[in-house]
């Protein structure tokens, strides 16, 4: 079976029916990428409601991590579903909470034991790293980066620093956020190049905030995304995070990598901060630990949670469906070598996008790591123009002819299928992206 098929151009009647609804009741607070209305999906293919089958290059904005419908995740979250849905553990417990933190402590990047707590969402394992780092070191500050995106919470928006409409009119927010640069090698604040700076931007953390005006006693911990999401899938060089983390231990600050997207297997590795042999001291995950159940995970050294009882909780937090599927999840990733996929399928996307960057003049640069993988474009190569309205309309080419796939920064386009992605889905997505492409270097 050939993919992708496009019955009627996109979005059809029907999608166009229920997005007109969606503007009468539903919250307009929402950037959606575009019409795409979602009647089922299987595997990595998502079917609308007009009968198109787009090739998923989102996987429900990497949250479905295993593919869609995986039979055993299904089966797995109907036999709890049969068993109980909700008994909350705030104030009780049962065992897959426990299971999923023992299967968790085997893969968490850190050594020693380790203790989790279970939101909901990806911003409220955020709210949690913000609150058990304050009460861990009696410390109230914060350090976050320039581009980067931890969720939609008054907390969380406060570490955030990826778009000016994410905080506008939000004011005032969390008190005591300091953001720094992030490694954004291709576009250097400092204008260096990372093979000679020797980490400069670390240099300045020290130089120009710990020296002036933000003693490093009184920041309880920096959060950093291991590779920037929708900031714009950057990632930093080898030698950032050792320095980075060197600085931090002299100041005994911790060391915070938020997860949400990058982790579970979506680089490769169970976390993308391995591809540093760093050991952060609180990591946060959510998307596709739970593939498409709602759950939010913040983990840490034990010693880190030594909060008390009262402190902190919720109520669906860790409710035992996502738990059953996080566990299948686990599962899934391990016997199905999803890890192995994703580096192998990964490799093979950023090679190909990089042989198109030697002969596309919009292409300025192609980077990631396993099956998160970023295309920025510009409007050339010398000026490094950001072309944002292009890279727009690339998505949106790519779309009507069949291909999901969504931008982040202004003007990247980002590959993050389902873990499970296969080669033969693979090549039609390149030609359809490289068809968009071509036809906007055209015009
Ligand atoms: C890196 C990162 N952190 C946090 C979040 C927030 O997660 P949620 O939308 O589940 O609150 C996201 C969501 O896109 C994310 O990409």
């Amino acid at each position: 079976m050939t993919y992708p098929k496009i019955k009627v151009t996109p979005p059809g009647p029907k999608a166009k029916a229920i997005v007109d609804r969606d503007a009468a009741v539903i919250s307009p607070s929402f950037g959606r990428a575009y019409p795409l209305v979602v009647e089922s999906a299987e595997g990595n293919i998502v079917r609308d409601v007009d009968g198109n089958e787009f090739i998923d290059m989102n996987a429900g904005l990497a949250v479905c991590s295993v593919g869609h419908g995986h039979p055993k995740l299904k089966e797995a979250i109907k036999d709890q579903v049969d068993k109980f849905i909700h008994y909350s553990y705030t104030d009780f417990y049962y065992d897959n909470y426990v299971e999923l933190g023992e299967e968790l402590a085997k893969i968490l990047p850190m050594g020693g034991d380790k203790k989790v707590f279970y939101g909901n969402s990806g911003a409220e394992a955020i709210e949690a790293a913000m609150k058990v780092s304050r009460w861990h070191t009696g410390r109230q500050g914060y350090i976050a980066y320039i581009g980067s995106f931890h969720g939609r919470t008054l907390g969380a928006v406060s570490l955030t620093a990826s778009k000016p409409y994410q905080r506008r009119r939000f004011a005032p927010l969390i008190p005591g956020v300091e953001h720094v640069f992030y490694p954004y090698c291709y576009r250097c604040p400092f204008n260096l190049d990372c093979d000679s700076c020797d980490m400069a931007c670390v240099d300045y953390i020290d130089d120009h905030l710990f020296h002036k005006y933000v003693p490093p006693e009184e920041v309880a911990m920096l959060i950093a995304e291991p590779i920037q999401g929708e900031g714009g899938y950057v990632v930093p060089p080898d030698a950032y995070f050792p320095k980075l983390k060197k600085l931090l231990d002299e100041h005994g600050i911790l060391f915070a990598v938020d997860e949400v997207q990058s982790g579970v297997g979506r680089t490769g590795k169970w976390f993308a901060i391995e591809h540093w042999g760093v050991e952060p001291d609180i990591v946060c995950v959510a998307k596709g630990i739970a593939a498409g159940m709602p759950l939010g995970v913040m983990a840490s050294k034990a010693e880190i949670q030594d909060w008390t009882p009262g402190s902190h909780a919720s109520t669906f937090g860790g409710n035992p469906v996502s738990c059953a599927a996080a566990l299948s999840v686990l599962d899934i990733i391990k016997t199905e070598d999803l890890l192995k996929n994703a580096e192998v399928e990964g490799g093979y996307i950023k090679k190909r996008l990089e042989e198109m960057m030697e002969v596309h003049p919009m292409i300025g640069d192609v980077r990631g790591k396993g099956l998160m993988v970023g295309v920025e474009v510009v409007k050339d190569k010398d000026s490094k123009e950001v072309a944002s309205k292009e890279t727009e309309e690339i998505m949106m080419d790519c779309f009507r002819n069949g291909l999901a796939i969504v931008n982040c920064g202004v003007n990247v386009i980002r590959w993050m299928p389902p873990l499970t992605i296969t080669r033969d889905l693979i090549d039609p997505s390149l030609e359809i992206f490289e068809k968009a492409l071509s036809k906007i270097e055209a015009a």
